[in-house]
């Protein structure tokens, strides 16, 4: 049995496989600028983080519809499955949708439709997250903000991507403070490429409850110490960082160094048709460049229950699951 993971670092459209990506071009008449799947899977070579996502905004074009976003999430959830996923909170882009004619509604319903097939028949609780892109304007982030907020039906919180650098968090304490208000729960990408002040910022302007990769933090001990102390869990996604050079090699990751510093670290996959693998490739992959023992494994997996928004009741259930696994 695989061990029973939560995922909570995972955009919903990195799941985009280049397969489905020309199945959806031929269904919705939309032209990719590749003859074949196998030319578009060969565009998946990055060398940081914008290069990635000019080719994720791009491919996503194909996404028009609620059938679309289910699909996609359909198939990420068996993915998901069959390496252990018992809970995600996913990303989603909804600006970026928006910018495309695609309206927030068939964003929301489409990905729920199959999160709630998945919770029927796949036993996979979930959650949603609404990503602000922090290198467009504070304004429309706030309008997408006031669309969401007719959805907190599904949408558990927020989040911030995109190009990180020359866009800190302080940008969007006011964005941020109105979510809190609204009751949401706040999470936000730093210290990926940006620096670990990034990360400092994102706890005191925005009052993030979890760093989403939060690896640049190891440079400044005295944030890692806080880290540790204040139980701010990171979404860690090692393939992610390897293949947007984040980290130069897999064995130079700090997710050792972090997790003995006693900081919370868990292990996501980020974007995984990009990044070669879901997240239990990336177990793997820790495991192989690293070395990581079942104890290890399921301190990182039960830091993600534990750093989870599910219903504690929830919480409990998977936290049984783990010890069950642990045997
Ligand atoms: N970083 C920032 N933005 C993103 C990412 C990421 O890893 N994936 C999708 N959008
Ligand atoms: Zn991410």
């Amino acid at each position: 049995m695989a061990l029973p993971k939560a995922e909570l670092h995972l955009h919903i459209e990195g799941t985009l496989e280049p397969d489905l990506a020309f199945e959806l071009a031929g269904r919705n008449g939309v032209s990719l600028p590749y003859g074949s799947v196998e030319e578009l899977a060969a565009q998946y070579r990055f060398y940081d983080l914008q290069s990635f996502l000019d080719l994720y905004y791009a491919t996503m074009d194909v996404l028009r519809t609620g059938d679309d976003f289910a699909e996609l999430t359909r198939r990420y959830l068996a993915r998901a499955s069959e390496q252990g996923v018992r809970h995600v909170e996913l990303f989603f882009d909804p600006q970026a949708h928006v910018a495309r004619g695609v309206r927030i509604e068939e964003v929301v319903d489409g990905i729920g439709a199959a999160l709630d097939e998945a919770e029927r028949d796949l036993g996979i609780t979930s959650g949603m997250i609404l990503c602000f892109l922090r290198d467009e304007p504070v304004e429309s982030a706030d309008r997408i903000l006031s669309a969401g907020l007719t959805r907190t039906d599904r949408v558990i919180g927020v989040g911030l991507d995109s190009a990180e650098v020359g866009y800190p968090p302080a940008l969007f304490e006011a964005v941020y403070r109105r979510a809190r208000e609204a009751g949401l729960h706040v999470v936000a990408h730093a210290g990926e490429e940006g620096p670990a002040g990034y990360v400092r910022e994102a706890l005191d302007l925005l009052g993030a409850e979890r760093i989403d990769h939060g690896i640049r933090s190891i440079e400044d001990p005295e944030l890692v110490a806080r880290l540790a102390h204040e139980r701010i869990a990171l979404t860690v996604c090692p393939l992610s960082n390897l293949r947007l050079r984040a980290v130069p090699d897999l064995a130079d990751h700090p997710l050792h160094r972090l997790d003995e510093a006693g900081v919370a670290v868990t292990i996501n996959s980020d974007d995984p048709s990009y990044f070669g693998g879901y997240i239990g490739d990336n177990f793997v992959a820790v495991r192989d460049a690293l070395g990581l023992s079942a104890d290890q494994a399921s301190r990182f997996a039960r830091n993600a229950i534990e750093a989870s928004f599910a219903p504690e009741k929830r919480k409990a259930e998977l936290l049984q699951e783990l010890e069950a696994w642990r045997g």
